[in-house]
């Protein structure tokens, strides 16, 4: 049997400090050799892409494969989003598909998470901080909540060059955490935060990486292509960088491989990746004065943990629909 779970079955059972656990678990894998993480596929298809994102975690005893589409004409052609996910999820015992998911809210929390991880490890460690997010999209509502989880933040600064996005992500996010949601009109003013989220879709630069303060830590985890960048040279040179996968931050990362084209940085300027941090193979965090960026292209890892995390707590919880294939 195979169980068939909906986005809404997904989110019923998909609380993001689980998820954070998950993820922090399959950077330790990554790490520590237990997991297995094929490079992305991707096939060109006459209106769009088709990415295929496998990945198996011996120690979690997790195999799946995220299907992801992105087909810009869906919305006028077919009524469809850009982007649609569906998840595979695999027994390692039989390699029989047990479950197919929605992979839309599962992306975002496991984006979110892998932000949470990040932020708990390099993060300042104070109480009362305040955040900041660029952007107001799905995926700065996940930043938001998966930083909330990790650090003790009374307070959060957002910005969008959408005044509506910003306003609705003000009031609804302002219901559900129960802290102060500040919409700023001028982007500098997003810089007094103490820890930065910059989760938007701009292909340029979206702040002046010189004005950031001291002590500052930065999850950057939007325009993830080799010409697009959210993040200036600045801000990437005055960082200790620490990304997901060095490999993806130098193939796929326009806020990386720009300033490196440029001469700007050598590739020496990278860090660590996240689970060389999590593991304690590499230091984290050195002062208070460090200016810490963790660069987030997404990896399959991060799907395949949550994916099970979410097929065990479905099976447990009783929900989803059983068919026969
Ligand atoms: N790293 C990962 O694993 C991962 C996973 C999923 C999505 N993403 C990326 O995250 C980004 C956001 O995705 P989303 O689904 O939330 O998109 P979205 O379209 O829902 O939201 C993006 C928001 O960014 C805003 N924006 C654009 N330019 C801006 C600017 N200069 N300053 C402030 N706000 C600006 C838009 O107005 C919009 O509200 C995209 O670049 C996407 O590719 C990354």
């Amino acid at each position: 049997m195979t169980l068939i779970l909906n986005k809404n079955d997904v989110a019923s059972v998909l609380k993001m400090k689980d998820c954070i656990n998950v993820v922090e678990n399959a950077f330790l894998e990554l790490a520590n050799g237990t997991a297995v993480l094929p490079l992305r596929t991707n096939i060109p298809a006459p209106d769009g892409i088709s990415l295929y994102m496998p990945a198996y975690l011996k120690e979690m005893g997790a195999l799946a494969c995220k299907l992801v589409t992105v087909y810009k004409n869906n919305p006028g052609k077919h009524n469809l989003p850009v982007v649609i996910g569906k998840v595979l999820v695999q027994d390692p015992e039989t390699g029989d598909v047990v479950c197919i998911m929605d992979g839309g809210f599962l992306t975002a929390v496991r984006t979110g998470a892998a932000s949470g991880v990040a932020t708990k490890y390099l993060a300042r460690e104070d109480k009362n901080q305040v955040a900041g997010i660029f952007g107001t999209g799905v995926q700065a509502r996940m930043q938001l909540l998966a930083v909330c989880e990790v650090r003790d933040i009374t307070k959060a600064l957002v910005y969008d060059i959408s005044d509506e996005a910003a306003e609705n992500f003000t009031k609804e996010m302002g219901e559900e955490l129960g802290i102060e949601i500040i919409k700023v009109n001028d982007p500098d003013d997003i810089l007094e935060a103490d820890i930065i989220c910059a989760a938007t879709s701009s292909p340029t630069p979206i702040f002046d990486g010189k004005k950031v303060k001291e002590g500052t830590h930065i999850n950057g985890i939007g325009s993830h292509t080799p010409n697009a960048r959210e993040l200036d040279a600045d801000i990437i040179i005055r960082s200790k960088l620490i990304g997901d996968s060095k490999e993806a931050c130098f193939n796929e990362a326009g806020d990386i491989m720009i300033p490196l084209s440029d001469g700007l940085i050598k590739e020496s300027h990278y860090y660590a990746d996240l689970g060389e941090i999590v593991s304690g193979k590499k230091e984290a965090r050195k002062n208070d004065k460090e200016i810490t960026l963790f660069k987030s292209n997404g990896l399959a890892i991060q799907d395949t943990a949550t994916a099970k995390l979410v097929y065990d707590k479905a099976v447990e919880a009783g929900i989803g629909t059983e068919i026969m294939i």
